[in-house]
């Protein structure tokens, strides 16, 4: 699964200086693709409501699926995020299209990053790109 979360299905409108023209569509697009030529069947899912995005991590967790989560906001303070995270049962890779270290004091803190697998950030729609790779090869 690729669960993206508040705001991400504006992309492409949405501060274009900080996230890129391409959209939410181009993403999952990109993300399919990437999937099919590592041998993944991947499944991109995008909700502004933190129970969604909750409900979905507990699927994975249910599922023994891998996840690429890029929790927006949510990665700053929600600490049902962190914890539905914790109960993965195969590998989740954090993501983020900007590099939250190097922008506003706020976004220099994640909550999710102890409990996951790996975090990849600044890379743009690269890495989501990357993440998926790492999954192919982790659970090769
Ligand atoms: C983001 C970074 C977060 O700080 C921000 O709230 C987002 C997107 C990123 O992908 O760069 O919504 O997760």
């Amino acid at each position: 699964m690729v669960l993206n979360g508040p705001n991400l299905g504006r992309l492409g409108l949405r501060e274009p200086e900080v996230y890129g023209t391409a959209t939410h569509g181009e993403l999952a697009a990109l993300c399919r693709a990437t999937g099919t030529a590592a041998g993944l069947d991947v499944d991109v899912r995008q909700s502004d409501s933190e129970a969604e995005l909750i409900g979905w991590l507990h699927e994975a967790a249910a599922g023994g699926l891998p996840v690429v989560l890029n929790p927006a906001a949510l990665t700053h303070y929600s600490y049902a995020v962190r914890d539905a995270v914790a109960m993965a049962t195969a590998p989740v890779i954090e993501v983020h299209l900007s590099n939250p270290g190097a922008r506003e004091s706020f976004r220099h803190v994640s909550v999710v990053t102890p409990v996951v697998t790996a975090t990849i950030a600044g890379l743009g729609f690269g890495s989501y790109r990357h993440a998926l790779l790492a999954i192919a090869e982790l659970t090769r």
